[in-house]
């Protein structure tokens, strides 16, 4: 009988997420016997009754490459370890369910998994690779907030979508003498933000990793009407925060909060916010996150064929590599202050509000 690969992706989809799919299944067929499965909808497909299982084989992946989202689809909500379950009473509890998904994939005669995703995910993968499954994490996010790898996938093309919005809004800001607030993703990492803000000349760039001062920000946004300039584009990050607070990342939230407190001061400008949202994650991968999803894709697939599990791949100084589950959690890679983005950023005269 032929041995069998599970991919599951969860967590919030992104750029290059069917890239990867497609590289494991054409790096698995090329030379191996085994048959490829994928779970739809997360860990939903594993724990459903009936399974909601696709058998991947090369005509299922055929182009998928250049599409955006996922053909396994996702979501961010089921925790194999804390699942919401309905109950009797018809309200909704968390379980473990970790022991009923090791069962399955006994059932389902998965010799090994792959797992696609961010942060949150392989903190799941590491407590399955606990409890004995062959499992190697790929990493994904439009953040870049992965401490292990250089780059994952997604965030090209996200940044680029940023950067396209901050083009746009300029040409408007202009037109109008307006201040235009621009809100992106990131959590709590502004890598987003600050390729944005570079690539797209932003005036104030608002980022988790430096608390900002709504004073600042003012200073500069008045600085650009009195030299002449007459208009004035921000960025901020869903994750950053004013000085002295401590602030949860509620996406949508920062944007509205900032235009608020900037009209309660005296600026004769009109002051307009957009929150770019999901177009950050949906449409088209670049060429660069294609290519890395597939590198990731066959490295997985390699390390399969070695019997190394554990493991999460990853892009390090041009190289790929294995790093064990252990050393990848609980490390955000935050921008480093020290470092030349935010070195070239003030340079131009970026405002981050400190
Ligand atoms: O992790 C990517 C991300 O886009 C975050 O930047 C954002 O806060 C979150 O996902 C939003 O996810 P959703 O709207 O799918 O819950």
């Amino acid at each position: 009988m032929n041995k069998r690969l599970l991919i599951i992706n969860s967590g919030g989809d992104c750029p290059g997420m069917n890239a990867v799919i497609w590289a494991i299944v054409k790096r698995v067929k090329k030379e191996m016997n085994w048959e490829v499965i994928g779970s739809i909808n997360g860990f939903d497909g594993l724990l459903s009754e009936p399974f909601n299982i696709e058998i991947l084989d090369r005509k299922k992946v055929s182009g998928i490459h250049v599409k955006g989202g996922t053909i396994l689809k996702t979501n961010n909500t089921r925790n194999p370890f804390s699942y919401p379950v309905l109950q009797k009473d018809g309200k909704i509890k968390n379980e473990d369910l970790s022991d009923k998904l090791i069962l399955n994939l006994k059932i389902l005669r998965v010799d090994a998994v792959i797992h696609i995703g961010g942060n949150e995910s392989h903190k799941i993968s590491v407590k399955l690779c606990e409890k004995g499954i062959d499992i190697i994490g790929i990493p994904k996010t439009i953040n870049n907030d992965l401490s292990i790898t250089d780059y994952a996938f997604g965030f090209q093309t996200a940044a680029q979508v940023a950067t396209d919005a901050i083009d746009k809004l300029v040409t408007t800001a202009t037109s109008h003498n307006r201040v235009l607030i621009l809100e992106v993703m990131g959590r709590k990492a502004g890598w987003i933000a600050l390729h944005a803000a570079i690539a797209g000349g932003a005036d104030v760039c608002l980022i988790p990793e430096i608390p900002f001062s709504i004073n600042k920000v003012i200073e500069k946004i008045k600085s650009r009407y009195v030299n002449g300039k007459g208009f004035a584009n921000i960025i901020v990050a869903e994750g950053a925060c004013p000085k002295g607070k401590i602030c949860e990342v509620v996406p949508g939230l920062n944007a509205r909060k900032l235009s608020a407190e900037l009209k309660k001061h005296e600026l004769s400008a009109d002051i307009r916010e957009t929150i770019l949202g999901h177009l950050q994650r949906g449409g088209t991968p670049n060429a660069f996150d294609r290519i890395l999803a597939t590198e990731l894709g066959v490295k997985a697939v390699e390390l399969v064929l070695e019997n190394t599990f554990g493991v999460m791949v990853a892009h390090q100084k041009q190289k790929l590599i294995s790093v064990p589950f252990s050393q990848v959690i609980d490390k955000d890679n935050q921008i480093n202050l020290n470092g030349n983005l935010i070195k070239t950023a003030r340079g131009i005269g970026i405002s981050f509000g400190d």
